[in-house]
C-alpha cells in the first residue's frame, strides 16, 4: 500500500464514518475500520480530521482572455491556489473565439494546462459563434471527453448569443449526451441600463450592480429554462445569484424539468452590493457578472442549497488584479475587467459559512463542492467520493483549525481576495491527488505538470435527480 490514511472520520455525501483509506497505485484500495499499517509506505495520521473526497471546482477560468485583459491566475497559479483550498480537480472553460472552432479552443486550453497544472482538470467549451459547422463540432468534443457547453446571454457584442443559437445549440447538447449551460443574464436589457447610467455620469463600480438588476437574471433564467424545455435538453444555469433566479429554477424542477443549478460564495452573504461602495475604488474589487446582490438575496440560495434545489457551489475564479487590471474601469465601470478569485477559499468558506452555521450538513457540503459536480458533470465516480476503485483524490479538513482569510496566506497570483478578513473556524490541512500529498500545512507540494487532462462521460442525468 502506497499510502494509509489512518484514524480519520471519512465524510462522504452519504455517510461520515470512522474508517482508514489504503491507497495504491493513485486508487484507493481499502476502507475500513481498522487498516493495519505494517505494510504501509506512508501513513498519515488524520484523527481528529475529516477525510473528505477532493473538491471539484466546475467553473474556472484560468488565462482567459476578457474584456481587455487576461485572467492573472494560469493553470499553474489557479490550481496552486485550488490545491491549497482542498480542490483536486477543476473543470475550466475553454473559450470559443469568434471564428474559431471549438477544436482550437481545446487545443489552445489543453496547451495552457499541459506541463503547468499540478492538479488534474478538464474542459467545457464556452461557444460564442454558433455555425452550423460549430454546431457539427460538438459530437466531436464529447468524444474529447468535454460534454459540457457554456453559453452567454449576456455580454451584447461580445460573448452572447441570441435565443435561436442557444435554442438550437441545446437541441444539438442534448442529442450528443452534453450538457448546455448558461449564463442568465438579460444582455440586451444590461446594455440599455449601462448606456444610461453612463450618459448620466454614473461611472462608479456601483453601478456595475445598479446596471444589471435581479430581474435580468431571473427573466433569462426562465427563458433558458423555457427554451430547454422546447428543446427536451437538460439545462445547468451557472453562478446563481438572485433569488429571481432561484425561484424560476424550483419551479422548473418541481415540475419536473432536468435543471441544475451552480451557486459559488461570493453570493452567500459574506460580501454583498454594499461592498461596491468600498472607497478608492476599492468596489472594483467585486465586479463579476452576476454582480453581488443586496442582502435580501443569499437566504434564499441558503435556502435553495439545502434543500436541493441548487445543485452545486464552485467559485467562477476569474482573478483580474485590483492594482493595474481592475484599474482600466476607473473611469467608466463597464471597462473593469469581471471576475472574483476564489478557488482557495470556496470550500473553508462554505463549510464555515454552512455548516458551523447550521445551513446544510457536513454530507450536503461534500456534495455540493465534490459529488454532485462529479455526478453532473461526468465525472463519477472516479472522482467525487472516496470509494474502493476511485481515484484518491482526498482532502484532509481540520475542523477546529482557526484562521482569518487574507491575501498574505492565499496561493494565488492575483492580487486580492475578496473574503478578506473573514474568519473561520474548520480549513483544508492537507490535499492527496491521486494518492500523491499536494498540499501540507501551507505548503503546497505537487509538481507543475503533475495534472492531467481527465476526459469526461456523457452526462447521465439518473445519476442527480435530487
Ligand atoms: O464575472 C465573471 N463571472 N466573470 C467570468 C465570466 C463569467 O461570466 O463566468
Ligand atoms: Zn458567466
Ligand atoms: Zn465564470
Amino acid at each position: 500500500m502506497d499510502l494509509l490514511i489512518k484514524g480519520g472520520t471519512v465524510v462522504t455525501a452519504q455517510e461520515m464514518v470512522r474508517a482508514d483509506v489504503g491507497i495504491e497505485g493513485g486508487k484507493v484500495v481499502e476502507v475500513a475500520s481498522h487498516i493495519d499499517a505494517t505494510a504501509a509506505k506512508k501513513v498519515v495520521d488524520a484523527s481528529g480530521k475529516y477525510v473528505m473526497p477532493g473538491a471539484i471546482d466546475a467553473h474556472t477560468h484560468f488565462k482567459m482572455p476578457f474584456m481587455g485583459a487576461y485572467t492573472t491566475d494560469d493553470f499553474l497559479t489557479g490550481t496552486r491556489s485550488a490545491a491549497a483550498g482542498g480542490v483536486t480537480c477543476i473543470i475550466d472553460f475553454a473559450l470559443q473565439s469568434k471564428g474559431g472552432s471549438l477544436k482550437q479552443a481545446l487545443e489552445t486550453w489543453k496547451g495552457m494546462a499541459e506541463g503547468n497544472a499540478i492538479i488534474d482538470y478538464a474542459f467545457h467549451i464556452a461557444i460564442t459563434d454558433c455555425t452550423p459547422s460549430i454546431l457539427d463540432e460538438i459530437k466531436d468534443m464529447v468524444q474529447e471527453g468535454v460534454t459540457s457547453f457554456k453559453f452567454f446571454m449576456a455580454y451584447k457584442g461580445s460573448l452572447m448569443v441570441d435565443d435561436a443559437a442557444l435554442f438550437e445549440s441545446l437541441r444539438v447538447t442534448s442529442e450528443c449526451g452534453a450538457l448546455g449551460a448558461v449564463h442568465a443574464e438579460n444582455g440586451f436589457i444590461i446594455d440599455v441600463l449601462q448606456k444610461e447610467a453612463v450618459a448620466r455620469g454614473n461611472v462608479a463600480p456601483k453601478y456595475h450592480a445598479l446596471t444589471r438588476p435581479p430581474e435580468a437574471e431571473g427573466e433569462a433564467t426562465r427563458r433558458a429554462i423555457s427554451l430547454a424545455k422546447m428543446a427536451g435538453a437538460p439545462l445547468l444555469v451557472v453562478h446563481v445569484s438572485a433569488k429571481e433566479a432561484v425561484r424560476a429554477i424550483e419551479e422548473a424542477r418541481m415540475a419536473g424539468q432536468i435543471v441544475y443549478g451552480e451557486t459559488c460564495p461570493q453570493y452567500l452573504g459574506i460580501i454583498d452590493a454594499s461592498n461596491y461602495e468600498e472607497p478608492d475604488f476599492g468596489g472594483a474589487k467585486y465586479v463579476c457578472s452576476p454582480p453581488l446582490r443586496t442582502k435580501d438575496h443569499p437566504p434564499v440560495l441558503w435556502d435553495a442549497l439545502r434543500f436541493g434545489f441548487l445543485q452545486e457551489v464552485s467559485s467562477d475564479h476569474c482573478s483580474f488584479d485590483f492594482n493595474g487590471q481592475k484599474r482600466l474601469g476607473k473611469d467608466d465601470f463597464r471597462a473593469i475587467p469581471n471576475g472574483c478569485p476564489g478557488v482557495e477559499t470556496t470550500l473553508g468558506v462554505l463549510h464555515n459559512e454552512g455548516v458551523n452555521k447550521g445551513r446544510i450538513s457536513l454530507n450536503q457540503l461534500v456534495a455540493l463542492v465534490s459529488t454532485n459536480s462529479a455526478k453532473i458533470y461526468g465525472l463519477y465516480p472516479q472522482k467525487g467520493t472516496i470509494a474502493v476503485g476511485s481515484d484518491a483524490d482526498i482532502v484532509i479538513f481540520d475542523p477546529d483549525k482557526e484562521l482569518v482569510v487574507s491575501q498574505k496566506i492565499m496561493h494565488h497570483a492575483v492580487d486580492y481576495t475578496p473574503f478578506e478578513g473573514y474568519s473561520v473556524k474548520g480549513w483544508p490541512v492537507m490535499t492527496i491527488s491521486r494518492g500523491e500529498i499536494i498540499y501540507e500545512d501551507g505548503e503546497v507540494k505537487g509538481a507543475p505538470g503533475r495534472g492531467k487532462f481527465v476526459p469526461r462521460k456523457p452526462i447521465n442525468t439518473k445519476l442527480l435527480l435530487a
